[in-house]
């Protein structure tokens, strides 16, 4: 029976690696998850198998309880909160890890090489749990999203993670109940002192690492109980997690230590453009993009905000019949969370291939009659390609190259970033002020009449 159960458990990573493959393009996206979802179930059913298995009937309460409120919870959830929902998934998968670590502990049967791993995953483990639960608060706006900072906060959070560390050392040799649950305890707090520091903005690459830590904990705990599933899981989740943390540090032209120290946003920036916004009545900015021949549209996180994807398809149908060009111009960090743009017009059926990268895009601008920004800001701001700039260096879609530019955005308010957009004042751009989702209904009418 154990060889068959191992057999399942090595089946089931080979399908969690195929569903992360699928996963990786939106064609297949769903079909990955279904897939994953499948793995996941087989390998929990797997370990009702197990010789001497006990404690059958709470596993079952446990799993119909966990099962129910995660079914109504991905049901209600909207869009634009489900980094926090990831953040809160995620935060529960390092609880768990840290559990286990910590009953192994109190169990205190493991030599002290499985000892310290066990220590190693729970450390990992709790952090990435209270890191979690900080992140969820601050994207659900429970607590303040500013990076809460204080002076010496560094030297002082990297004391503390020394004294956890030191007497996660003497638990390895003395495993007792009360350095168990001081251990745990630092370790808890340690994960909030990590994250209060970190701005609400940058919590996906956040929640993103403590997803990979989540992870590592699960790999270690796997080594610990000498469990080869849990050692192929907690890998493929630690080295996902890892690259895509990667991918969206890079996207915003930022390292991993900036995000984690940099307390990205903690003071506001000082605008020093000179000009005015000159703004565009609906109908002119109607006519504007039935008359042209190549419209492209940027959408952004505002897009997301006013959940305006559906309108946007129906803007695209009506200047298509006009025999207008329209393409998507996706940013790789647009909106809060990777892939966020490519979801939400997915859900509205706009085509894949009407939706283009920004490397393929950009030679495009200069062609295009018109620029549509929706709820964009940062990821159209010209300020990152000069020096000195919060922006410097974070790749932008070069929007401001298009023969004219219409923003949509609902007033003055900044970006992530936290700083001007140079793009608003330019002499080729106009502001066409409202919610994406009002503006762009609006707009669509006004085109029916051409
Ligand atoms: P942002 O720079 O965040 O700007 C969004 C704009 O949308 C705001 O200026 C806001 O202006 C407008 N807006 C908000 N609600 C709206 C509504 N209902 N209708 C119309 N407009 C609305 O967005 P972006 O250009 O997508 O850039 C994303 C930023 O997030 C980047 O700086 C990126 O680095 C950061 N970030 C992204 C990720 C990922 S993975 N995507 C992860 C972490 C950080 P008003 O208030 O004036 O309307």
């Amino acid at each position: 029976m154990t060889w068959f159960i191992q057999a399942i458990y090595f089946l089931t990573a080979v399908a969690f690696i195929y569903a992360l493959k699928q996963m990786s393009h939106p064609k297949t996206a769903r079909q990955g998850v279904v897939y994953a979802g499948v793995a996941m179930a087989v390998a929990v059913l797997a370990t009702f198998l197990w010789p001497g298995m006990h404690n059958l009937g709470l596993m079952v309460v446990a799993l119909v309880v966990g099962s129910a409120v995660a079914w109504w919870a991905a049901k209600v959830v909207a869009m634009t909160d489900m980094p926090q929902m990831v953040a809160i998934y995620n935060g529960m998968g390092g609880g768990a890890a840290g559990t286990i670590a910590a009953v192994e502990l109190l169990k205190g049967e493991l030599t002290p090489a499985f000892a310290a791993l066990a220590v190693l995953g729970g450390l990992i483990g709790a952090v990435s749990f209270s890191g979690s639960l900080i992140a969820f608060a601050k994207l659900q706006r429970l607590m303040k999203e500013r990076p809460i900072t204080f002076p010496g906060q560094q030297v002082f959070n990297l004391v503390w993670l020394a004294v956890t560390v030191v007497i996660g050392i003497v638990l390895v040799f003395k495993p007792v109940v009360s350095l168990i649950v001081l251990f745990f305890l630092l370790a808890l707090v340690f994960g909030v002192l990590m994250t209060l520091p970190i701005g609400g903005a940058d919590m996906p690459v956040v929640i993103s690492l403590y997803n990979a830590f989540t992870g590592l904990a699960v790999g270690f705990e796997g080594i610990a109980l000498s469990q080869p599933a849990l050692m192929v899981a907690g890998t493929v989740v630690g080295a996902a997690g890892t690259l895509l943390t990667q991918l969206m540090a890079k996207a915003m032209n930022r390292s991993l230590a900036n995000v984690l120290f940099g307390a990205f946003g903690a003071v506001e920036q000082e605008s020093e453009i000179e000009g005015e916004m000159k703004e565009i009545g609906l109908e002119d900015a109607a006519a504007l993009m039935a008359y042209a021949s190549k419209v492209i549209i940027v959408p952004g996180y505002g897009m997301a905000v006013a959940q305006a994807q559906h309108k946007i398809k129906e803007l695209m149908d009506e200047l298509e019949k006009r025999g207008v060009e329209v393409k998507f111009a996706i940013h790789p960090v647009a909106g809060r969370m990777p892939g966020h743009m490519n979801v939400l017009l997915a859900e509205a059926g706009v085509p894949y291939d009407k939706l283009f990268d920004l490397d393929d895009i950009n030679p495009e601008f200069e062609t295009a009659d018109v620029a549509l920004v929706i709820g964009a800001n940062d990821v159209v701001n010209p300020a990152a390609r000069r020096e000195g700039s919060p922006l410097y260096g974070m790749p932008i879609l070069d929007v401001d190259k298009a023969k004219n530019v219409i923003v949509i955005k609902r007033g003055r308010g900044k970006g992530f970033a936290g700083i001007e957009n140079e793009l608003f004042y330019m002499p080729n751009t106009r502001m066409l002020f409202g919610d994406a989702k009002d503006v762009v209904t609006k707009l669509v009418q006004s085109i029916k009449q051409y």
